[in-house]
């Protein structure tokens, strides 16, 4: 947000929380449809989830893992690697997910180093993706706006993919071979690539599913070049799209894993780059043969934030979230969708599961827009009803509800937006 915006408008204040809902500085409560930002998945302050963070901390407040380990990372790392069925054989930990990407693009550079001698690989991501804040991360997903100014060749390429909301669902097949046959191309003219990132649903592009086929495609591609493929689930991550990881629900498992958000439900921060067997080993020996990452962070694997991530997943799995998002994606995705016949100026519902955005028509004037688009304006509204979303671009509104959501939650928010689009239609103009 542009932050003479954020001083000019009295900004939300939110003073406690409790189970779904954020209460302001007036004690008005807010329906959490964003999840704090995709992290507080489970819902606040969760009586279980709290009380095993405070015993830890009375047991071991602090670790770093340079000189040791502790319990608690290596529990949270074999728990990870269950819940990917063993496809992933280690855990690397960070603070955060931007620290997960720019972990993943050291590790995938050394990778191809040591594996084919050579230095500085590119790395390819898709257009307008989200990968986090860091410099390496801001420059890989390459937003015109984001690296303006702060631009430098750090060998990254971004290339365009099939978006659903350009093609109908049968060009979109023939949409998936043209990009996959520009991709190949461009692989073969840059034999220093040394991965290709991709989400499975970009969050920050309209909830944006990528399609399946795309994806097992850029599997495929990467076996044939021997280059690695990075999923950043640090926003879909642990049962939001409805499996436990996104990439679950194709027929095809990457080599690197970032993970972040709703990894430790938002209580405190974490995030983790998790790595097949080959990647590992391709580290392990004499150092001074170059065996080494050198890579870690003085809190990494820190024993609150493993505690407060195992909780969450303890919480995750007693409470059958995963199948809930699965079910309750489905009923909020067709709800929403009827809910939109009725207002000419909404375009579609894209996502997937619980990670849904109402994308609005291009070109609507209100009289109130100055620098502001419609998402933002209906956003503003929305919290007055209690209603908290995400607009993450001018024409494009968040809905990702924590997993524990009801069908009385559902009905809340079709009604909540049916109340706040019904006032918007009778003000709305077109270009
Ligand atoms: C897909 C994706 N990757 C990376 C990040 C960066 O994570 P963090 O904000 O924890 O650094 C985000 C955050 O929104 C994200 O959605």
């Amino acid at each position: 947000m542009q932050m003479q915006e954020y001083i000019k408008n009295k900004p939300l204040i939110i003073q406690r929380s409790e189970g779904k809902y954020l209460f302001d500085d007036k004690n008005h409560a807010i329906y959490d449809g964003v999840s704090s930002l995709l992290n507080a998945s489970y819902g606040h302050n969760i009586e279980q989830i709290i009380s095993s963070m405070k015993e830890q901390l009375d047991i071991l407040d602090n670790n770093s893992l340079f000189l040791s380990t502790n319990e608690q990372s290596v529990l949270l790392a074999k728990k990870i690697i269950e819940l990917t069925n063993g496809h992933f054989s280690n855990v690397f930990f960070t603070n955060s997910g931007s620290e997960a990407t720019e972990t993943a693009l050291k590790i995938a550079r050394k990778y191809t180093f040591r594996k084919k001698g050579i230095g500085n690989g590119k790395v390819i991501a898709l257009r307008n993706s989200y990968h986090g804040s860091t410099m390496c991360a801001t420059l890989l997903s390459g937003n015109e706006h984001d690296i303006q100014g702060i631009s430098f060749d750090a060998g990254f390429i971004q290339v365009p993919f099939p978006e659903p909301l350009y093609y109908s669902s049968d060009e979109i097949e023939e949409k998936v071979d043209e990009h996959i046959l520009e991709l190949r191309e461009m692989v073969i003219r840059n034999p220093d690539v040394s991965a290709i990132i991709t989400e499975i649903v970009q969050l920050s592009n309209k909830a944006s599913v990528v399609p399946s086929s795309f994806l097992e495609k850029i599997r495929s591609l990467c076996n044939e070049f021997e280059i690695l493929w990075i999923v950043d689930e640090i926003a879909t991550g642990f049962g939001r799209t409805g499996s436990y990881f996104a990439y679950q629900s194709l027929d095809v498992d990457p080599d690197i894993l970032l993970l972040g958000k709703a990894i430790s439900g938002g209580y405190v921060p974490l995030g983790a780059v998790c790595v097949i067997r080959p990647i590992y080993d391709a580290f392990i020996g004499k150092v001074q043969e170059g065996n080494e990452l050198a890579h870690g962070f003085t809190t990494s694997g820190h024993p609150l934030a493993c505690n407060a991530s195992l909780a969450c997943i303890r919480f995750l799995e007693e409470n059958n979230l995963v199948e809930n998002a699965n079910e309750k994606g489905h009923i909020l995705f067709e709800s929403l969708n009827k809910l939109i016949q009725n207002y000419d100026f909404v375009l579609t519902i894209s996502g997937k599961g619980l990670l849904l955005s109402i994308i609005f028509k291009p070109g609507i004037k209100v009289p109130m827009m100055r620098e502001w688009g419609i998402a933002h304006l209906i956003s503003k509204r929305l919290i007055h009803y209690g209603l908290l979303l995400y607009p993450d671009s001018d024409d494009s509104l968040i809905i990702a509800p924590p997993l524990t959501i009801t069908d009385e939650d559902i009905h809340f928010i079709t009604d909540t937006l049916s109340e706040v689009f019904s006032l918007f239609s009778n003000i709305i103009a077109y270009e």
